[in-house]
């Protein structure tokens, strides 16, 4: 069902992922696309696009170091406060914006304005950063093999998986982490580097933003547009309202 196709759909945070990129390309990858993580956290694609195109056109905010300041010598006069409210006037939730700033402080403080280079330590040592945007940033930006679980992907999964279970309990989320997990592995076949293999996922960040999309997009929270679900063929709630059972509540 992976055709390796990359779609941007006017998302200018959607770029191909280059494996052969260097550190330098890696770190700027990382930046944007938690930059637009964070601006997508409570807001729709269509309104986030130009606060994002903004924000990366501004040249005190390219890279973590010209907004957040230290090495002045090397960079720009850094971005204050005051500035990156300004640009973020109008996405509403400006605590967002501290975060980044918060997380941003912490990356040039710590890793020379870089932020870690996997999932695990990101997660564990920038603030703002949790498991679900270490994994989108990490799989989009580093092609680390690492699954995302928002809102729309608990609801994906849930229904593929026909599962009747409390969403929010401890035992349900780790079974969702999980199943999200097997969507992105690496199958055996890379031990052996078979890139043909339709088991290897070169891409994960790819995966995991068709799982975001098609959550949010297709298999919504009320109506899901069934007909035209690529998953439909296996999805067990699809089977279940099929068959003329009771469809799977929504578990929102
Ligand atoms: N929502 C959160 N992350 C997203 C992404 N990368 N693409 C589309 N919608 C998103």
């Amino acid at each position: 069902w992976y055709a390796g196709v990359h779609t941007s759909r006017g998302m200018p945070w959607r770029k191909p992922y280059d494996p052969l990129q260097g550190p330098e390309e890696r770190a700027q990858r990382a930046y944007e696309v938690w930059v637009s993580e964070i601006m997508l956290q409570q807001t729709q694609v269509a309104t986030v696009i130009p606060y994002y195109t903004r924000w990366m056109e501004n040249k005190r905010m390219h890279t973590t170091p010209e907004l957040c300041g230290k090495n002045k010598s090397v960079f720009k006069a850094a971005a204050n406060v005051d500035e990156v409210n300004a640009l973020w006037k109008g996405l509403g939730y400006y605590s967002r914006a501290s975060r980044l700033l918060a997380g941003a402080q912490k990356a040039v403080a710590q890793y020379k304005g870089r932020l870690p280079d996997n999932a695990k330590d990101m997660e564990a040592n920038i603030p703002g950063i949790g498991r679900y945007s270490a994994g989108a940033i990490c799989s989009i930006a580093y092609g680390e093999h690492v699954p995302v679980l928002d809102g729309n992907v608990h609801r994906l999964m849930s229904r593929f998986l026909a599962l009747h279970a409390p969403p929010k309990a401890k035992a349900t989320l780790d079974l969702l982490w999980a199943a999200a997990a097997a969507m992105v592995a690496k199958g055996p076949e890379s031990n052996t580097a078979d890139t043909s293999s339709p088991e290897f996922t070169q891409y994960p960040g790819d995966i995991n933003q068709a799982l975001i999309e098609l959550g949010s997009t297709v298999c919504k929270v009320r109506e899901p547009t069934c007909q035209s679900c690529p998953l439909r063929p296996w999805c067990g709630a699809y089977e279940v309202s099929k068959s003329g059972h009771k469809p799977i509540p929504d578990i929102e």
